[in-house]
């Protein structure tokens, strides 16, 4: 392949990579990754002084709370994460937020 043609594609290649999509927060514990993505408009899970308390989320399902972290309601921002990440969090709400 000639250079001339080379270069449109290198170009192509790093304007893909600048996009950032999420990866697998591997290196966070589920209390960790709550911190960074949650903990500041919702508190801590159990929590029930906050405004915006899940300490009810156990009423929901695993699929219902991945469901409110890719559509979140009314004010909730959508939170890049992957969903291996976001299953981990639904997982970790339930079981912080259980009666
Ligand atoms: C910038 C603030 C903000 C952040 C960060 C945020 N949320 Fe929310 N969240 C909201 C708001 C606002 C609502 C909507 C409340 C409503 O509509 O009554 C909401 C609603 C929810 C609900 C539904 C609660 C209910 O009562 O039905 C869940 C579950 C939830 N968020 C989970 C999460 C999770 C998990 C994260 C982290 C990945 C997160 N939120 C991060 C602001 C935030």
């Amino acid at each position: 392949m000639g250079k001339i043609i080379m270069i449109p594609f290198l170009i192509l290649l790093l304007t893909a990579c600048s996009k950032k999509e999420p990866v697998d927060q591997v290196h966070l514990t589920e209390p960790e990754l709550y911190k960074k993505s949650c903990i500041t408009c919702h508190g801590k899970p159990s929590d029930t002084s906050i405004n915006l308390s899940l300490s009810h989320a156990h009423k929901y399902t695993k699929e219902q709370l991945i469901d409110i972290m890719v559509n979140p309601p009314g004010g909730m921002p959508v939170i890049k994460l992957t969903d291996y990440d976001r299953e981990r969090l639904a997982d970790y709400i339930i079981n912080e937020t259980k009666p």
